[in-house]
Formats: structure tokens, C-alpha cells, sequence
């Protein structure tokens, strides 16, 4: 694949700090649970000699940019199962995983996957497209609990009960299957000169949602310490305040409340260590030449 490709995809973010982090030994088996463009896994393999390098990513679009090379192994699946998928190749433990979250450049930006709020579309938003619930079921289908529940977690809208309301309303007189519909809808309910961060969030809840985002996060997170090697490494990159809460609490902590449990002696009992105690964020240069690094957080432990 050349370069070009993976850069019309997806522009890899804070590409160099992962390697680092990764600290990638040639022998080694490492993990990239999140292929896209295959930006960060082509960049992982020149490190290599005899290791390997498994690769997850749900989206099928993804596995048009798999890299053709022996040493690799692209898996089609949502990474909730990686361990599973590890133990199919025979693979007991890695030496290190990287996990670069959300939704690349290439899904945004086709308007027919109805990620962006750019375009007048279906509203979709399922990453892999074989997945049964859509954003048009939630908003059409969900009683209003439900709604003001992923509202309120996932946008943090203070006013959720109120956009769940409107909901109920406008989709008893007509679906809600564009996002034109949806807009009309949304818009009004946000603060002056405030309504496209409110669009934006109403719209990260229900991907959030579509794609089960939180759960299949910490399943993923919960195999990781049990799937390194010792001295193994995780590297995770996160896009929004919900998913680097539980990437820090874990990485902290090992469980998803941040809670520190101590042995006898007072020492932390954690099945990882942090490396770094403050997230790492994308450089001036890079944030000039890659917008969407702008709320990148990066953040390693080790085994
Ligand atoms: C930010 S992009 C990764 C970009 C990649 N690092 C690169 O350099 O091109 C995130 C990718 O992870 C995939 N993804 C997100 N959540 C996933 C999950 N639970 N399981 C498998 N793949 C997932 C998305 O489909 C998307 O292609």
C-alpha cells in the first residue's frame, strides 16, 4: 500500500509518540486493535524482524488497506474479542497492544456512514456496518428513559430530558431517518452560538450508543493485563473525557472506578503501572498540520 492511500484514509495522530511508547522489540508480537488506515501498524512493522503484528479493526472497509507482509494478520472483529481471536493463533501473551480510539478520517468523511453532521444523510453511524442497530432505530425507537440516559452519559446535555421530549414529539408525527430531520429537531434546543457543540455531542452519544463504545472499551481494556508479557506495553489514544476516564482509572488502578486497592504493606496492588501521569497530547506542529489531533490523549502503562 503507498503512502498515499493511508493518507486519504486516515492521517495517523501522534504517530511517532505510539512507537515510542510501544518500545518495539524485534522479536516481539504486538497488537494494533484499531487497523483504519493502517497508518500506525505500517509504521510499527519496520521494527520488526521475526515478530509479528495482529491486527483488529470491525469496520470491513478497513481491510482494504491491510498490509500485505507474512508477519501480519488482519482479524475483522471488534476488539472486545481480542483475546479470543489471540488464543485462535495460538498466542498466549504480547508485548505490546496499541489502541487508537473512535472513528478514522475515511468514516467521517463518507457521508453515507452518517458520522458527520456535515451532511445531509441516513443516520447510521454503525462503524461495522454489519451491526443491527442504527442511530435512526435509537432515535425512533428508544423509549424516552433511554433516551435522556445515553443523553445525559454520553453528551452530557443538561438539558436530555428536554431533547428526549422533542424526540417523542417530532417522531410521532414522522420518522426521523435523516439528519436534516434530526437537526431541525436538535438545533433549537442549544445555546446561542453554541448549537454546533451541541449538535456535535448529541451526535457522539448516539455513536456512542450505535457501537456500544463504553462496554466493548472496558472489555477490551479489562483483557490487556492478562494478555502482556511482563514489561509489556499498552498504549492508548483516546478522543473524548469518557473514554480517558476509564483509560486512566484502568491503567491507574486496574478497575473502571479508580479505586485504589493497597496490600498489607501499603503498596498499590495494579496489574499495570502508569508511565506517564499526564495524558500526552499532540505537538504544535502536528496540531497545524492534523486538526483532528486536537483532542487526542495518549496514554501508556506498563505490565
Ligand atoms: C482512529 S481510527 C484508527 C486509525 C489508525 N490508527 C490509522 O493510523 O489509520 C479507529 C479505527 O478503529 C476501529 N474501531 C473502533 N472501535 C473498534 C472496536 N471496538 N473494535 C474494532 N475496531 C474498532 C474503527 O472502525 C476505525 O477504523
Amino acid at each position: 500500500m503507498t503512502d498515499t492511500v493511508i493518507m486519504e484514509y486516515h492521517q495517523p495522530v501522534m504517530l511517532q509518540e505510539c512507537i515510542e511508547a510501544l518500545q518495539i522489540k524485534p522479536q516481539g508480537i504486538y497488537v494494533d486493535l484499531t487497523f483504519g488506515g493502517g497508518g500506525h501498524s505500517a509504521a510499527i512493522l519496520p521494527y520488526l524482524t521475526t515478530g509479528r503484528l495482529i491486527v483488529f479493526d470491525q469496520d470491513p472497509d478497513a481491510k482494504a488497506n491491510a498490509l500485505n507482509d507474512s508477519r501480519v494478520e488482519f482479524v475483522a472483529a471488534n476488539f472486545r474479542y481480542f483475546s479470543k481471536y489471540l488464543r485462535m493463533y495460538n498466542i498466549k501473551q504480547v508485548d505490546g497492544i496499541l489502541a487508537d480510539l473512535g472513528v478514522s478520517s475515511h468514516q467521517i468523511d463518507a457521508p453515507e456512514r452518517g458520522f458527520s453532521t456535515r451532511f445531509d444523510t441516513n443516520l447510521d453511524m454503525r462503524m461495522d456496518q454489519k451491526g443491527k442497530l442504527t442511530a435512526a432505530d435509537i432515535v425512533n425507537g428508544y423509549p424516552e428513559k433511554d433516551l435522556v440516559r445515553i443523553f445525559s452519559a454520553y453528551a452530557e446535555l443538561r438539558n436530555s430530558r428536554t431533547l428526549a421530549k422533542s424526540l417523542i414529539i417530532a417522531r410521532a408525527a414522522e420518522p426521523i431517518t435523516t439528519s436534516k430531520q434530526l437537526k431541525k429537531i436538535v438545533l433549537p434546543l442549544a445555546q446561542r452560538r453554541k448549537e454546533n457543540q451541541y449538535l456535535a455531542r448529541v451526535y457522539q452519544a448516539l455513536r456512542i450508543e450505535v457501537n456500544d463504545e463504553m462496554l466493548a472499551l472496558r472489555e477490551m481494556l479489562a483483557q490487556t493485563a492478562d494478555a502482556l508479557l511482563p514489561g509489556g506495553r499498552l498504549v492508548v489514544m483516546s478522543y473524548h473525557s469518557l473514554e480517558d476516564r476509564l483509560v486512566k482509572y484502568y491503567m491507574n488502578t486496574g478497575n473502571f472506578k479508580g479505586e485504589q486497592e493497597k496490600d498489607f504493606y501499603g503498596n498499590l496492588i495494579r496489574p499495570l503501572k502508569p508511565i506517564v501521569r499526564k495524558p500526552i497530547m499532540a505537538s504544535m506542529n502536528e496540531l497545524e498540520r492534523n486538526n483532528r489531533a486536537r483532542s487526542a490523549k495518549l496514554r501508556i502503562a506498563e505490565k
